[in-house]
C-alpha cells in the first residue's frame, strides 16, 4: 500500500465534501482554500484532509511518504478535457506561413492542416505513435495535468483511425492518470472523399464505429462541425450513429463560424461543446437549457490569432465554463494548462478563482470524471498538484511562462 502525507500546506485549494457537479455563473468565483492544512492519500485515493491544528498525527509511519509543503499550495490536478496529443509530427512550417500572412483556414484549403497531419500519421507505426505520445503526456503531467481526454482524428481511414484509438487505449493502460478516448473520425474529409462526403460518412458509420465498439476503443464521439469541414446535417448523422455504439457526443463547434452546431449537439446529448470562439445569443440560450459544458480553448485562439471565446458573456449569462488545452500540432502546440490558465486570466478576463474552477471541477465534468476528479474530497483521486513556494494562487497565472508546479502526485 502506498501512503502519502502532505503537511504544512500553505493552502489546500478546492477542498470539501458535497461538491457541486460544476460551478456555474457567479459561483465560479467561489474557490474554497483551507490554510495550514494536511492531506493524506492512500493508494491514490484521498483518505483525509483538514487543518494542521486538528491533525492527530499518524500512529503507523511505516511506508508513509511525508512531504512538507510549507509555503506551497495543493490543488486537485488539472483535467485536460480536450486534446489531440497523439500525432505524428509537428507543423512549424504552417506556423511560419501564418507569420507571413496566411490564415489557418487558407493553409488547410491548400492541403495543410489536419490533412497534413493525417499524411504523416499514416507513415508511423502504432508503437512509434505510442512512445511519442507517452513522452508528451508525461511532459504535460509535469505541468499539472492529472487527467486527459485524447482524440483520434488524424487517421481519416479505417486502419489509421483504429491505429490511433489503439494507441490511446495503450496510453490508458500505461499511465497513472485518467485517460478518456474520443473518436474523431469526422475531423476532416480525406482528399479522396472531397467530392464524396457520402462515401466517407458511410465509412465512419459502417466500418469504423462497429470496430470501435467491438474493441471498446472510445468513450466519446466528436465531429468538427465547421464550414469546409462537416455540416450540421453531417454532424447529426454521425453523432446519432455514434450514440448507437455507446459513444457520447463531445464536439468541435463555433471555431470560425456560427452554424447552429451548439443547439444540435445539445439536442443529441453532448457532454461538452468546445471552441466557441464565435457565439450567438441563440447558442447561449441553447446551453442555458442544458447540462452541456461549454469549453473554451484560449491557447488555440492565441496561437492562430483568432478571437478568444467570450468567457465573461457566458459566465454572466449564468453558465459554467471549462478550460482545456486543445494540444495539437496545428492550432495549439502545447498542452501546458498553466499557459491556458494565464491566457484565460489575461485575455478572457477570468479571475484566478474562476479559472481554477474551469480547470478542475468543471473540466472534470466536461470529460465525465467529476465523481472521481476535480476536487480534494474524500474518496476522490489522489492525483494532486503541489506548487512551488508561491505568494498566492494568483501568482500562477500572473508569472506566466514559468512552471509553478513542483510535483504532480500520481
Ligand atoms: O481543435 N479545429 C479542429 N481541430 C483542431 C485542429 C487540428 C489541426 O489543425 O491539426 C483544433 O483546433
Ligand atoms: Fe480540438
Amino acid at each position: 500500500m502506498s501512503k502519502i502525507l502532505i503537511k504544512n500546506i500553505k493552502g489546500l485549494v478546492q477542498y470539501g465534501e458535497d461538491m457541486p457537479i460544476a460551478r456555474v455563473g457567479r459561483d465560479m468565483q467561489y474557490l474554497p482554500i483551507l490554510e495550514n492544512a494536511y492531506l493524506a492519500i492512500e493508494d491514490n485515493v484521498i483518505v483525509a484532509y483538514g487543518s494542521m491544528n486538528e491533525w492527530e498525527g499518524i500512529t503507523d509511519w511505516r511506508n508513509v511518504e511525508v512531504i512538507d509543503a510549507d509555503g506551497k499550495y495543493v490543488l486537485p490536478a488539472f483535467c485536460d478535457s480536450h486534446t489531440h496529443i497523439v500525432f505524428a509530427k509537428s507543423r512549424e512550417e504552417e506556423f511560419v506561413d501564418r507569420i507571413k500572412g496566411l490564415t489557418y483556414e487558407e493553409i488547410a484549403l491548400k492541403g495543410g492542416g489536419i490533412l497534413n497531419s493525417a499524411r504523416r500519421l499514416a507513415e508511423k507505426s502504432e508503437d512509434e505513435l505510442f512512445e511519442e505520445a507517452l513522452i508528451r503526456v508525461r511532459k504535460v503531467m509535469a505541468t499539472g495535468t492529472g487527467a486527459i481526454e485524447i482524440k483520434s482524428g488524424y487517421g481519416l481511414s479505417v486502419e489509421a483511425e483504429l491505429k490511433m484509438l489503439r494507441v490511446i487505449k495503450r496510453l490508458k493502460e500505461a499511465l497513472p492518470i485518467a485517460v478518456k478516448a474520443t473518436f474523431l473520425g469526422a475531423h476532416a474529409f480525406p482528399t479522396e472523399f472531397k467530392e464524396n462526403h457520402r462515401g466517407y460518412i458511410d465509412l465512419i458509420i459502417n466500418e469504423m464505429l462497429p470496430k470501435i465498439e467491438e474493441e471498446n476503443l472510445a468513450d466519446y464521439i466528436d465531429v468538427f462541425c465547421e464550414r469546409n469541414y462537416f455540416s450540421l446535417e453531417e454532424m447529426e448523422e454521425i453523432l446519432i450513429a455514434g450514440k448507437k455504439h455507446g459513444l457520447i457526443p463531445k464536439v468541435h463547434v463555433n471555431q470560425f463560424s456560427v452554424m447552429g452546431g451548439i443547439a444540435k449537439a445539445i439536442e443529441l446529448g453532448a457532454l461538452s461543446v468546445d471552441h466557441l470562439e464565435e457565439i450567438s445569443d441563440e447558442d447561449i440560450d441553447a446551453i442555458k437549457h442544458s447540462e452541456c459544458m461549454p469549453t473554451l480553448l484560449p491557447s488555440c485562439s492565441h496561437f492562430i490569432s483568432i478571437p478568444f471565446g467570450n468567457a465573461r458573456k457566458l459566465i454572466e449569462a449564468g453558465l459554467p465554463i471549462a478550460l482545456a488545452s486543445d494540444f495539437n500540432p496545428g492550432t495549439t502546440p502545447t498542452g501546458n494548462l498553466q499557459v491556458v490558465f494565464s491566457l484565460a486570466c489575461i485575455k478572457m478576463k477570468l479571475t484566478p478563482e474562476e479559472a481554477i474552477n474551469a480547470l478542475t471541477l468543471n473540466a472534470a465534468y466536461a470529460m465525465g470524471i467529476n465523481k472521481t476528479h476535480g476536487s480534494i474530497s474524500l474518496g476522490k483521486s489522489g492525483n494532486v498538484i503541489i506548487t512551488n513556494e508561491i505568494s498566492s494562487i494568483a501568482y500562477i497565472p500572473y508569472a506566466f511562462g514559468e512552471n509553478h508546479i513542483e510535483r504532480l502526485i500520481s
